[in-house]
């Protein structure tokens, strides 16, 4: 691995503890203006004091992030589809030279494995790691999981597998039993999404348990962005993921932040 590439790595995932949180507001490529991401800047802004990078689209990185801010930025390359179309069949939205124009640390685009458009997914994957290996730009696989697939360990490691073995820098798939399995099948870094909004209380025990089982941090979204104390939640998260904060100091701690907020803004 060149300098660069490493460099760029270094940046999404910390040095200090081998550990990422990557905050996801990508989701309007595909959902719109999603619950939460009305005005994605709005959202953003608080968060990331708190986010080791932000993954998003070009678009809102344009548009609602500053240049000045000082966040690595993981720039979402594929889509095409809506939540009204076929998901799978995605392509690619952004040159590299674009990305690296973005001055981005690196780029993230989804694949469907076991879907009818599998190999169009897998190929461009592979196309975009042959061009980011000559630029040195980190490539994560997104293993997006289509309705008809389920999220196990043996779907998700498949999965998760041949993202690696084409070449993925690092993955993001979904937490999972035997979640253990998933990691230790895949020779590279793991990360995992927190998928559709649930409690609190259930989320931080996801993150808690993909750190324990072998991921190397979260790229989350709807269950930072869409709680009712995000800032508290990240906060949380982060504590979780760089600390090993365990379950019931966690929920301690977000029930602590929650209330300090409430006083603060009362
Ligand atoms: C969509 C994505 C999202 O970034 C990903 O699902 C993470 O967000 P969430 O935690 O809300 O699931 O890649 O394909």
């Amino acid at each position: 691995m060149d300098w660069g590439m490493k460099n760029r790595l270094s940046r999404i995932i910390r040095p200090e503890t081998g550990r990422t949180v990557m905050l996801a507001v990508d989701h309007g490529y595909f959902l719109g203006p999603t619950t939460g991401l009305q005005e994605p800047g709005k959202t953003i802004e608080p968060l990331i004091p708190y986010a080791d990078t932000l993954m998003l689209t070009r678009g809102v990185l344009r548009s609602c992030v500053s240049p000045k801010t000082d966040i690595p930025i993981v720039l979402r390359v594929s889509g095409g589809t809506s939540i009204l179309g076929n998901l799978a069949d995605e392509g690619l939205t952004v040159s590299m030279k674009d990305a690296l124009k973005l001055n981005v640390s690196g780029v993230a685009l989804s694949i469907f494995v076991g879907s009818e458009l599998e190999k169009q997914t897998l190929l461009s994957l592979a196309n975009v790691i042959n061009e980011a290996e000559e630029y040195g730009v980190p490539v994560l696989a997104v293993t997006a999981v289509g309705k008809d697939m389920v999220r196990d360990a043996r779907y998700l490691g498949l999965a998760c597998r041949i993202a690696a073995e084409l070449g993925s820098h690092y993955v993001k798939t979904y937490y999972c039993d035997d979640f253990e399995k998933v990691v230790k099948n895949c020779p590279v870094p793991v990360v995992i999404a927190g998928g559709k909004k649930i409690p609190e209380k259930e989320a931080l025990e996801l993150s808690c348990n993909a750190v324990q089982r072998g991921a190397v941090g979260v790229d989350m979204g709807r269950n930072i962005f869409q709680s009712e104390h995000p800032v508290a939640m990240i906060r949380t998260v982060r504590e979780i993921v760089h600390n090993n904060l365990k379950l019931r100091d966690a929920y301690d701690m977000y029930e602590t932040l929650s209330r300090e907020k409430e006083v603060v803004f009362a």
